[in-house]
């Protein structure tokens, strides 16, 4: 979709339909010259996420559509962001090839400022009109080809291309998520990354083989894959900023392209779903793909580890030991505890190869997380208050929401081995997420700043908010991360 910024101030030229937000108990603000009936003013009242089409009785537009915003008492940003996509959703249906879309200051100033509503329309415009079709025989055609967005100046034109660049990044890692794993198998994610790597003048994208695994000692990850005919790839892709970088950050995703669960098999309702178990990685794809355009002053790392994990007769058996990069040897109870036996060697990887100041990792790694969080709230478990704060303020700015969960010493030492050092899950103490983190911690040099973050409850499933949610891929951590990157720059 086309998504043109333009001058509120200049003269509305004609247009075919023109989309205006309204508030609660606000005065409605209209372009110069275009004129509603009575009526029409008075069935909007500017409630969230409510519309109404009218037909102008003076100026430039054909039909204009009002959209509400709310009462604005809090989280003002969220409601621009979904009124922005119930709009657009609305333009698709009518059948209009383009849309003008006009943001009053009054509108801009509710978001918090003109950056802020830039980037929150930006972002909603895509993804409120994402839809998966690629697998239908006959994908619906679109009319809709563009939006002109009429704001107040240059901050708010460059943050809404910025907003439009951050969407289609994470509309990228749906469309990663969405993909059945027959179709996005570990050498796609291979693929991808070097597609990105070629593309981004900033990027170059490494990928280790199997082999190159076994020789560096990977063989936690390596008894993941050992199991299934696709064989398992490490994808390391580097940013280099245009300027002296102010720090290093790496980003760890877990990439497994499907989960049955290994000779530990899963029960089969729902086990298509665990085709999403590779969106920690796609995330980590979607924020390389947005910094394809997008500077920061950080040299920026992303990792991802990926493999399928299937029981065959030479697939890793309960009780099998396997030795990580670090030399630790780890106990596989439960072959489905597998994100965390890929994760371990990309962290040593990360921690012995890249150094970097800062971690951040995503995996769909536990159920148990969904249990003590549900899907609205990503578990974060972070080592440093700052990066905890870092976090929690850039969830709430883009509405992906992390909460911080405990890790102790005591977590830790569940996982100690009887006949190896560790044991991949705890011995039923329950706590089932922060002995998912706890296992990791082993596998982090703690010089390293680092926080894990389990989207298992996060990544599908959560609710519908217009411009994200439902029951497909979400991309959840793409906007959580690359604002938590822009806020630190
Ligand atoms: N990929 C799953 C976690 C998961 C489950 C994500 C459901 C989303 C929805 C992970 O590999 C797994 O199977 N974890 C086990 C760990 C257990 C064996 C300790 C789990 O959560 O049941
Ligand atoms: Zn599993
Ligand atoms: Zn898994």
């Amino acid at each position: 979709m086309k998504v043109t910024p333009k001058d509120a101030s200049a003269k509305l030229s004609s247009c075919d339909l023109l989309i205006v937000f309204g508030a609660e108990k606000k005065r409605l603000e209209l372009p110069d010259g275009v004129e509603l009936g009575a009526a029409a003013k008075k069935d909007f009242e500017g409630k969230a996420r409510q519309t109404r089409l009218c037909d102008p009785t003076g100026g430039a537009a054909k039909r204009v559509l009002l959209v509400g915003l709310g009462a604005g008492t809090k989280w003002q940003v969220e409601d621009l962001r979904r009124a922005t996509a119930v709009a657009i959703k609305h333009a698709e249906k009518l059948g209009v090839a383009k849309a003008t879309l006009w943001v009053s200051g009054a509108v801009e100033k509710r978001a918090g400022g003109a950056t802020e509503a830039g980037v929150a329309i930006g972002e909603a415009l895509v993804m409120g009109a994402y839809t998966y079709d690629e697998l239908k025989s006959k994908p619906a055609q679109k009319t809709l080809k563009g939006v002109d967005v009429l704001g107040s100046g240059r901050e708010f034109s460059a943050a809404l291309r910025r907003g439009k660049t951050i969407g289609e990044a994470t509309c990228y890692t749906r469309d990663l998520a969405n993909r059945p794993g027959n179709k996005m198998r570990p050498r796609d994610f291979a693929s991808e990354a070097r597609k990105i790597g070629r593309k981004g003048k900033r990027i170059t994208t490494k990928v280790l083989t199997e082999k190159q695994m076994e020789e560096l000692g990977m063989g936690s990850l390596l008894s993941v894959s050992t199991g299934s005919i696709e064989p398992a790839f490490l994808v390391h892709m580097t940013y280099k900023p245009k300027t002296k970088a102010k720090g290093k950050i790496c980003f760890v995703g877990k990439g497994l392209s499907f989960d049955a669960g290994g000779i530990s098999l899963k029960p089969s309702n729902g086990m298509e779903d665990m085709k999403f178990d590779m969106c920690g990685g796609g995330a980590v794809m979607g924020i390389f793909h947005a910094l394809q355009s997008l500077d920061f002053p950080y040299e920026i790392h992303g990792v991802v580890p990926t493999s399928e994990n299937m029981p065959a007769h030479n697939a890793t058996k309960p009780g099998d030991v396997v030795t990580a990069m670090n030399g630790k040897t780890i106990e596989v109870i439960n072959t489905d505890a597998e994100g965390r036996l890929i994760l371990a060697d990309a962290l040593c990887y990360v921690s012995k190869k890249v150094k970097p100041d800062t971690i951040i990792d995503m995996a769909t790694l536990t159920g148990a997380i969904i249990v003590a969080l549900g899907h609205e709230l990503t578990g974060m478990f972070p080592t440093t208050k700052s990066l905890s704060k870092e976090l929690t303020a850039a969830g709430e700015r883009t509405g992906e929401l992390v909460w911080e969960m405990p890790l102790l010493d005591v977590h830790k030492e569940q996982l100690k081995g009887t006949y190896s050092d560790l044991r991949n899950i705890n011995r039923g103490e329950g706590n089932g997420s922060t002995a998912g983190a706890a296992f990791l911690s082993h596998f982090v040099d703690e010089s390293i700043e680092w926080a894990h973050l389990d989207i298992a409850g996060t990544a599908w499933k959560a609710r519908n908010r217009d411009y994200t949610g439902g029951s497909t891929g979400t991309g959840v951590g793409v906007r959580l991360l690359l604002d938590y990157l822009n806020n630190k720059s």
